[in-house]
């Protein structure tokens, strides 16, 4: 029997620079995804998997994001008394259970591997999940519930796993496969943002992971990797070199890299074409764009 994953980290210390000056005041893992801020659907996610526990990993000035996370009862009880039936129950849905939510600081930007060392207490000895808010993923089942679904029958570390042009692998960290089964593969090893021309393959590791409790004490003594960061990949990679699993898992869904603007904008459309409410009219609209040329100028 596998132990259940109950615990997810958040990674949010990020200065969001490539969207300034829109994070200026606010953090970027607030901004919004059609009617929600992106927060909201990585725990969205992580709840339909079976998280119970929440672990964000801030920095300065994302106070914006526990003030998200509070109930609001002078709004829910003025939405109550204007008999906004429907308002009062999404903003219900952001609720948290007390105590299910904690804030750990990352005093300095030395990586994301560093970033998920700043949660080690909180993990202790049990495997626990990542979820990198930025990479928002839609799909039927969503991504970390098919993850751990499929850990269950594996255990080891797994990471998120997608195909990629290999223009782009060096933006990511890459696996080297040992064996493909599908929508599984086993890791022989993985790299880190690797230069032009010299990734493993391509097939990247995009922002979900299930990890072993070994993975924190790798991170212990880890030294800077690519970038000069501490970085995650790293720490994983060392599983393998201590012969311990690492399997990559081709997900079913569609993954939109909302830490840039081009993903961001595409997530915003797939989305809003997605919303029940909005999606056919904003489809007209974007037909009605897409045949007349040089609408938006
Ligand atoms: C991080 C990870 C990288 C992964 C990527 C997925 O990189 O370090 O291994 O492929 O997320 O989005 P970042 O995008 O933060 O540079």
């Amino acid at each position: 029997m596998k132990r259940e994953v109950t615990k997810a980290i958040f990674p949010v210390a990020g200065l969001g620079t490539r969207f300034l000056p829109a994070t200026k005041s606010i953090p970027k893992e607030i901004m919004t995804l059609v009617d929600k801020p992106l927060i909201q659907y990585a725990i969205d996610e992580a709840r339909a998997a079976g998280i119970k526990e929440f672990i964000f990993v801030t920095s300065r000035g994302k106070g914006a994001l526990e003030d998200y996370f509070d109930h609001a009862p002078i709004l829910e009880a003025s939405l109550r008394e204007k008999n906004k039936t429907e308002l009062l129950e999404k903003l219900k849905a952001t609720n948290m259970e007390s105590g299910a939510i904690a804030y750990i600081r990352q005093h300095q930007a030395l990586g994301l591997g560093h970033a998920v060392w700043c949660a080690r207490r909180l993990i202790s000895d049990e495997p626990f999940a990542v979820i990198l808010p930025d990479d928002v993923i839609a799909a039927e089942t969503p991504c970390l519930q098919q993850m751990i679904e499929a850990y269950q029958e594996t255990g080891g570390s797994m990471v998120a796993a997608m195909e990629v042009p290999p223009k782009a692998a060096s933006s990511y960290g890459v696996l080297d496969i040992k064996e493909d089964m599908g929508s599984m593969v086993s890791v022989r090893g993985m790299v880190e943002k690797p230069k032009e021309g010299e990734a493993p393959s391509n097939l990247a590791v995009i922002g979900r992971y299930i990890l072993t409790p070994s993975v924190l004490q790798n991170l212990n003594d880890l030294k800077s990797g690519a970038g000069g960061e501490i970085q995650l990949t790293d720490a994983i990679a060392k599983e393998i070199a201590e012969n311990r699993d690492v399997f990559g898992y081709r997900f079913r869904g569609q993954r939109f890299d909302c830490g840039s603007k081009a993903g961001y904008l595409q997530a915003t459309v797939a989305f809003g074409l997605a919303n029940e409410e909005l999606g056919n009219e904003f489809a007209e609209y974007l037909r009605e764009m897409v045949t007349i040329p040089n609408a938006a100028q």
